[in-house]
């Protein structure tokens, strides 16, 4: 029996440890986070599971099989949220899955292989512009160059780590043995509205489409408001808006791909000075790799002739890539089966956002199970799930472990 009060409650009770006051904002390392990893390290212990955070701040629990140490099915997802965050976007993965394990222990069930539930500290990336810094540290591809990394208060990565209690010198030992994981499954919300346009609680994810992020930097001149001409100027915000029509313009005609400019500054960034510095970011997603690499080259290009026609220098930083992730069919075909099992439509769907199977992938083979969301929307406090939907995907995940079988993947 899953219980779909109690998901819901538990996603409620995560959303209070907060920064943002009357909203959800829980960046990795903070005071916020550790509140949070806490509530979800006493909920896997209560359902039977080891449970501590490692050396990245992952809260990590293990139910051990019918012997201990066996290779395990790793479930998890994350528990960072965006700014003014909606409260499942992460965690209804962590909570179903800690679910699961409950509904298992209850029946004092063990199964022939060990089951891992990571709440990974890091997806969102907002805190030091680098994304999955808790499952990259979990699948051994986690860069140690990212240490140095600051967040906007000037803290490194390596600090904060410090400042949590942890010690990033212990990072490496997070990494697991690709033996030791015999696949990786993750609930998450929709974050579209494919399922509820189609009348569909769950979804069987086929693929999680590639991004590409970078920083521009645009230096003109500062200079007086009102007193240098129009022709004189060379204003690198008014570039900067330029640029971001720009980016939106690389993605008509091409439905697959999106481009989104969601951070901009501009610097000294007063009212009667012409601005002399614009920052921004890019973030280009699709679901074929040829597509995206395309798109990022004309981006490239309309912003290289936008900063000359301008007299702007240009500096533009790559942040992050990760190409088109395809779930593995075997793992798919074992999860249809478990929709199937509960009588639902098997409906299958490739996923525009990203999700921490992106860097599971290097050790192991990953599948994703959808759930309906209401409208579509997600990385907004709006975002809502109802109890039914919560109770059949969990209802799905849990089919799916019970029948796991680990001698499907292939030699
Ligand atoms: C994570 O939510 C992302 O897709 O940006
Ligand atoms: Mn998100
Ligand atoms: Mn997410």
């Amino acid at each position: 029996m899953v219980e779909a009060a109690r998901i819901l409650q538990r996603c409620d009770a995560l959303a209070r440890h907060s920064e943002l006051e009357g909203g959800l904002t829980r960046v990795y390392l903070s005071p916020e986070h550790r509140a949070a990893s806490a509530l979800v390290l006493g909920w896997m212990r209560e359902a039977g599971m080891q449970a501590e955070l490692d050396a990245i701040g992952n809260a990590v629990g293990r139910y051990e099989g019918r012997r201990p140490g066996l290779p395990c099915l790793m479930l998890g997802s994350h528990l960072d949220t965006v700014r003014d965050a909606g409260k499942y976007d992460g965690m209804l993965g962590v909570i179903s899955a800690v679910e699961c394990i409950d509904s298992l222990n209850s029946k004092k069930k063990r199964l022939p292989f060990a089951i891992e539930v990571i709440g990974f500290g890091d997806e969102e990336g907002m805190r030091f512009g680098t994304t999955l810094l808790g499952s990259r540290a979990v699948a051994g591809t986690f860069d140690k160059k990212v240490l140095d990394m600051k967040d906007s208060s000037g803290i490194t990565l390596a600090d904060a780590l410090r400042g949590f209690g942890l010690d990033p010198a212990r990072i490496p030992q997070v990494a697991r043995k690709k033996h030791a994981v015999l696949a990786y499954a993750e609930l998450h919300i929709e974050q579209g509205p494919v399922l509820e346009a189609e009348g569909l609680p769950v979804g069987v994810v086929t693929a999680i489409n590639g991004f590409t992020r970078l920083k521009v930097l645009l230096s003109g001149e500062a200079g007086h408001a009102g007193t240098v001409p129009m022709s004189l100027r060379r204003d690198a915000l008014a570039a900067a808006a330029e640029c971001v029509l720009a980016v939106e313009m690389v993605t008509k005609n091409h439905p697959e791909l999106v481009a989104t400019v969601g951070r901009i500054e501009a610097k000294p960034g007063a009212i009667n000075v012409i601005p002399g510095e614009a920052a921004f970011t890019v973030d280009v997603r699709a679901p074929r790799d040829a597509l995206r690499n395309d798109a990022v080259q004309a981006v490239l290009s309309q912003i290289k002739g936008i900063c000359e026609k301008r007299k702007i220098d240009l500096e533009v930083e790559p942040l992050q890539e990760f190409g088109v992730t395809a779930c593995a069919p075997w793992l798919m075909q074992q999860l249809e089966r478990a929709v199937a099992a509960r009588n639902l439509p098997v409906r299958r769907l490739p996923s525009g956002a990203g999700h921490d199977g992106m860097a599971i992938s290097a050790i192991t083979d990953i599948a994703m199970l959808f759930v309906r969301c209401k409208g579509g929307i997600s990385h907004h406090p709006l975002e809502s799930i109802t109890a039914d939907d919560a109770a059949a995907g969990t209802g799905v995940l849990l089919n799916f472990i019970e029948n796991f079988e680990a001698h499907a993947v292939p030699a």
